[in-house]
């Protein structure tokens, strides 16, 4: 186990980019709807096309995104993965594998909505997160 008290695990959220302007009180909501997995390379943390059912964290390790066998992005340590779905209740838009072993923090679809009610910003995070992946996705297209 990677975590052993709830603190550990909001001392990590801190340090994540998209938690970063976070105070302690919403960091402890997060952590208590956040479940640990831990998983070896080469898992398929997510599958294009099924439906996501949680929005994931890699709080260590990397992993490859790929589209149709394709590979359109690496995820490193403190990258988010699995919102799309989640957001627009449609399947997976890319399957993601691990590529080291990996800990991930895990939040379940009705947490996930739930925070994103209640933390004002957080939307917002994402959305920019969003933007940035649209954008150099549009740059590779282009070259
Ligand atoms: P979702 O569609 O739920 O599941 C696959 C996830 O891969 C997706 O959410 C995004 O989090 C992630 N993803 C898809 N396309 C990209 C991309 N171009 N760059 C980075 N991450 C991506």
């Amino acid at each position: 186990m990677f975590f052993h008290r709830q603190s550990d695990k909001t001392d990590v959220l801190k340090k994540v980019p998209l938690f970063s302007s976070l105070n302690q009180r919403q960091l402890n909501l997060i952590a208590k709807h956040a479940d640990e997995v831990e998983l070896k390379a080469g898992k398929v943390l997510a599958k294009q096309g099924e439906m996501g059912l949680e929005f994931l964290l890699l709080v260590e390790g990397s992993a490859r995104v790929q589209r149709n066998g394709k590979v359109i992005a690496h995820l490193a340590t403190g990258d988010f993965f699995g919102e799309m779905s989640l957001i627009d209740g449609k399947p997976r838009t890319a399957t993601v594998i691990a590529e080291t072993p990996v800990i991930l923090l895990a939040i379940h679809r009705r947490s996930f909505n739930y925070l994103l009610d209640t933390i004002p910003g957080l939307p917002r995070k994402i959305l920019v997160t969003l933007c940035d992946r649209l954008r150099k996705a549009d740059e590779t297209m282009m070259n």
